[in-house]
């Protein structure tokens, strides 16, 4: 029986604005500032075609058996999978991979509103003109009294979160569809907007060499382990988010179409990502630094000195807001669709539920920035504040783990007829599908995995 199950749950309006709200939660933070950057690091077009092969061979694979799960259990990721090993008489015990990924979801938007917070603020700041004439020094000072200032991350991670839970308490398509379905095309305007204007004042050829010589004998192992995690995370893979979008899936959907569309966005975004920032970076004769310092002190260097800076530095940061925040309406989705069906709660009520939750979890965040550092722990053996314990754990322990599972889930457990049926592929596309699924998948997880928790390293 590959039946359909009855939902509790509403479904998208059609396909077109479910891609949309799955590349929503795909492209985020992690596109806008992690990818160029990796991407330069190691090795330019090398990398590009690492990457690509990791998200064609390991992404996508993962995206189809989480969409399918969603779909076949059309409830949210613990029980949908556990809905799913129940048809299949497999062990209950597969659901607990579900349950990492909403767990994953949860820890993730803990931090990463916070991260908003700092987006949203420096729209303001932005649009005041704070970063003309400023030199690195100033801008570095600005940026650390910001973080050390819990009181207005504070403020800030309140109104993300506030907002989160007023459109996600909205419902689906009154809420989820309807932000995503203005946000995304904004930011992808914005975005090229940014592109056009970083082609005519910055240093393009420079980013393009940085960006796409292809330098292989900087490939590493280590790059290609980047590559891979890097795919998962940009996808938003075994964050319970997919499982939980495939479970609004509208029946007739083909899952491979729309998982293949979305790695497309998601990469197209990365990419273009690159060409919006390092034009401007180069042409200040800056270096291309990753995480935090380059979006939040690189930048705004660079818009304080170019002309109609202050416009298009206030465009960037109204862009990534857009970017983040079709990201944490995902992350709290999984969390939401789970009390409405545990608790019997109104969506209304488990959002808001789940907002208290987060607003509570996201202090350890907001004090983790010197001096307001009480929230720090040395249980990995160095002092970490809980920012980082938080990102850590998240995304090195929980989204690895769970991936694998899924993969093996559905590799191995999933009644073969029935998956041909609903992916309705020719038949060695499938079986390689499954090949992928069932060994590669794994080995290339579990490497990854042991890699990032140092138990070897490549
Ligand atoms: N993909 C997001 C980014 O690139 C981060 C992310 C990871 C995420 N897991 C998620 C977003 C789950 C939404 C849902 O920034």
């Amino acid at each position: 029986m590959s039946g359909t199950q009855q939902s509790i749950h509403s479904q998208w309006s059609n396909k077109f604005t479910y891609v949309l709200a799955a590349t929503g939660a795909a492209v985020g933070l992690g596109n806008i500032w992690k990818f160029p950057y990796i991407m330069g690091e190691n090795g330019g077009g090398a990398f590009v075609l690492v990457y690509l092969a990791c998200i064609a061979l390991v992404g996508v694979p993962i995206m189809i058996a989480e969409v399918y799960l969603g779909k076949k259990g059309r409830l949210s990721p613990m029980r949908s999978v556990a809905q799913v090993a129940k048809q299949n008489s497999a062990s209950p015990l597969w659901q607990l991979a579900g349950g990492m990924g909403v767990l994953a979801g949860y820890l993730i938007l803990s931090f990463y509103a916070v991260v908003a917070g700092w987006a949203c603020a420096y729209i303001f700041k932005a649009a005041a003109g704070e970063f003309n004439g400023q030199d690195a020094t100033a801008l570095g000072q600005t940026f650390g009294d910001f973080i050390a200032d819990p009181a207005s991350l504070l403020v800030w991670t309140s109104c993300i979160l506030a907002l989160t839970v007023f459109v996600v308490a909205r419902g689906l398509q009154r809420g989820l569809e309807k932000a995503t379905r203005f946000m995304m095309p904004a930011m992808l305007l914005l975005l090229i907007v940014i592109v056009g204007y970083s082609s005519m004042y910055g240093d393009m050829s420079a980013t393009l060499s940085f960006m796409f010589a292809a330098d292989f004998s900087k490939l590493t192992v280590d790059s290609v382990l980047t590559a891979l995690g890097h795919s998962f995370f940009s996808l938003s893979l075994a964050s319970g988010i997919m499982i939980m979008y495939g479970a609004y899936l509208p029946e007739k959907t083909s899952i491979v179409k729309t998982s293949v569309w979305i790695a497309c966005a998601d990469t197209l975004v990365a990419l273009l990502a690159g060409l919006a920032i390092f034009p401007i970076v180069f042409a200040n004769g800056l270096e291309p630094g990753a995480g935090p310092g380059l979006i939040f002190v690189t930048l705004p260097l660079a818009f304080g000195q170019m002309p109609a800076g202050q416009l298009i530095g206030t465009v960037f940061f109204v862009m990534l807001v857009f970017a983040a925040f079709t990201s944490a309406i995902a992350l709290i989705e999984s969390s939401v669709a789970w009390l409405v069906e545990k608790c019997g709660f109104r969506r209304v009520q488990a959002a808001i539920v789940a907002g208290i939750g987060l607003w509570i979890l996201s202090l350890l965040s907001v004090y983790s920035f010197a001096p307001n550092t009480w929230a720090q722990t040395d249980i990995f053996g160095e002092t970490k504040s809980y920012f980082d314990v938080l990102d850590y754990f998240a995304s090195n322990i929980l989204l690895p783990l769970g991936g694998l599972f899924i993969a093996l889930f559905v590799g191995w457990k999933v009644r073969k007829t029935d998956l041909a049926n609903e992916l309705n592929l020719p038949q060695a596309i499938f079986q390689t599908l499954i090949l992928l699924l069932k060994v590669i998948t794994p080995i290339f997880i579990i490497a990854v995995f042991l890699n990032l928790i140092g138990v070897v390293k490549f």
